[in-house]
């Protein structure tokens, strides 16, 4: 006979499995924990601290770059374009050269402006968001020369920025009047932009995928031969992951029916997609995640992956879908047609992918073009971790009678 205080064989073994299945509970969760925060934890920390004090960049950021640089040394004919005494000289004789001739001798793209308006243009967003003085373009004894292929090509990343918010940007729906510029991509820096955030460098597998991309209908392409070259053979799922980025497509544009705005994205479809496909879909969205600093719901109804939730007045900030997944569309749109014209846009191909050490960017920031090694821009180059870019800008947010008032000049914004 047992006493009714002891617990009986049968009590004692619930209670021990009890016990032990609450003690590896908490071991796995710790050691998820601790793993997870061995690899994203900090990157985590960082992107929040980032959202929790978000200052938009100003032109005396650039300014003071360049001026708390020692001076370099070119060796291809340029004068050293960092330093105080680059940045006095090449002000001063903007400065006089405006001054001398009032109608600017050689503006191919800034037109409807003074020299004196240019001028101020230069020194603040151009020499500003580039983080060089204007020796990096220009021979200062006389501005309006094309002698060296840096003014070429910041010629053509003019027009470019007049593409881009012409046909884009400006073209978002509920677009909150922020427009791109020089220091949106290059922060203060000439060279070597980052396309994708570290937490994406961090988190994408390593493993090799079959990419079978959509047609003009919508219907998967599994025939190799019927293929682009890039991916008829498997590849590395972080090219994939670009390859979407850079070559997307909507084949059902969005007009308010279930339904509609589908494009190489989409995953419900008759018959189902692969399991490479799902990965692929799941490690794009991860970059547009981290690039932007937000969770899934940003854009999506977690009940509904599929549908666009369009509210404009939005929950506050905004922050929960209310049209973000269509601007992430056309935002999609728009990295695939700078891929597609960046040969033509002003920068200078490479030589080789440069390395960490020499400066460059990782290695997902480089793409073969026409045969030729470009760094070229991702989500994350505009975004940096933040849903608006802080390096955008806003027109509206410019005190009235500023001076010149021509901080992003109205033929870069599209306007006529
Ligand atoms: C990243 C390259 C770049 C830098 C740096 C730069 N500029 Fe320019 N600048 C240009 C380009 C390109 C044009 C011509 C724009 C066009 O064709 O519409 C131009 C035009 C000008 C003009 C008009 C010349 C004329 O009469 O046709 C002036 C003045 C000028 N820049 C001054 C400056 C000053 C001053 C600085 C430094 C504070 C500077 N720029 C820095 C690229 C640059
Ligand atoms: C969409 C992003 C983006 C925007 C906007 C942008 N650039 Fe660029 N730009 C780049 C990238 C990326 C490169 C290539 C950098 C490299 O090769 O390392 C580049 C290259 C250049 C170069 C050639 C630098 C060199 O020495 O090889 C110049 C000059 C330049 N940009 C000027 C400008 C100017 C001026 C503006 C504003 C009118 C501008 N860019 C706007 C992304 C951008
Ligand atoms: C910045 C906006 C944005 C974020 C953040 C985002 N997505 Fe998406 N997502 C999109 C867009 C745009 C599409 C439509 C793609 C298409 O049809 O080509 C899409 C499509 C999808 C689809 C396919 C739906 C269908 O039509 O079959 C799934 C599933 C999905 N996302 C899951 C996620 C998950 C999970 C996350 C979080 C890791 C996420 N998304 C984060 C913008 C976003
Ligand atoms: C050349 C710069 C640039 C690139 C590249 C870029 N964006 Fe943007 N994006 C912007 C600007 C500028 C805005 C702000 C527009 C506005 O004021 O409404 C924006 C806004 C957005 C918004 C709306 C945010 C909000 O809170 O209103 C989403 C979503 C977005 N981008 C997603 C993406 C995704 C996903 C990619 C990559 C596929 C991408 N963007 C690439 C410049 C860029």
């Amino acid at each position: 006979m047992q006493s009714p205080t002891r617990l009986s064989d049968r009590q004692a073994a619930i209670f021990v499995s009890v016990a032990v299945g609450i003690v590896v509970a908490v071991v796995t969760t710790a050691t998820f924990w601790w793993i997870y925060s061995l690899t994203l934890g900090p990157e985590r920390a960082a992107a929040a601290a980032l959202l929790a004090n978000p200052t938009r960049w100003s032109p005396s950021d650039g300014a003071k770059i360049i001026t708390a640089a020692k001076p370099n040394t070119p060796t291809d004919g340029r004068k050293p374009w960092l330093g105080q005494t680059a940045w006095t000289d090449g002000v001063q004789a903007g400065q006089a050269w405006a001054s001398a001739i009032q109608k600017p001798a050689n503006a191919q793209v800034l037109t409807g402006l003074t020299t004196a308006e240019i001028w101020t243009y230069m020194v603040q967003y151009v020499a500003g968001g580039l983080g060089v003085s204007c020796q990096y373009c220009h021979d200062i004894t006389n501005f309006a020369a094309d002698t060296f292929p840096q003014k070429v090509a910041a010629r053509n990343m003019m027009r470019m920025v007049k593409d881009l918010n012409t046909k884009f940007i400006g073209q978002l729906p509920n677009w909150r009047g922020n427009y791109i510029q020089c220091a949106t991509c290059h922060n203060n820096t000439p060279l070597n932009h980052e396309a994708v955030a570290p937490q994406f460098i961090k988190s994408v597998p390593p493993i090799q995928v079959t990419v079978d991309p959509l047609d003009a209908t919508g219907a998967p392409i599994t025939d190799p031969a019927l293929k682009p070259v890039a991916i008829r053979n498997q590849v590395a799922l972080q090219d994939a992951v670009l390859y979407y980025i850079y070559n997307y497509q909507v084949w059902k544009p969005f007009d308010g029916t279930d339904g509609s705005g589908r494009g190489s994205l989409a995953l419900t479809y008759t018959g189902g997609r692969t399991q490479d496909q799902v990965t692929i879909n799941q490690n794009v969205m991860n970059n547009n995640a981290w690039a932007l600093g937000v969770g899934c719901n940003f854009c999506h109804n977690s009940r509904n992956f599929m549908a666009f939730e369009l509210n404009a007045a939005g929950p506050a900030n905004n922050v929960v879908y209310g049209y973000n997944k269509l601007k992430a569309q056309v935002m999609l749109q728009m990295t695939t047609y700078i891929a597609q014209n960046w040969t033509t846009f002003g920068a200078i191909p490479k030589p080789a992918i440069p390395t960490a050490l020499e400066g460059g960017a990782s290695k997902f920031s480089y793409q073969t073009l026409n045969g030729q090694i470009y760094n070229v821009p991702g989500c994350f180059t505009c975004h940096g971790g933040v849903n608006v870019p802080l390096r955008s800008i806003n027109q509206a947010t410019i005190p009235p009678g500023s001076a010149g008032n021509v901080f992003l000049p109205p033929v870069l914004r599209g306007t006529p």
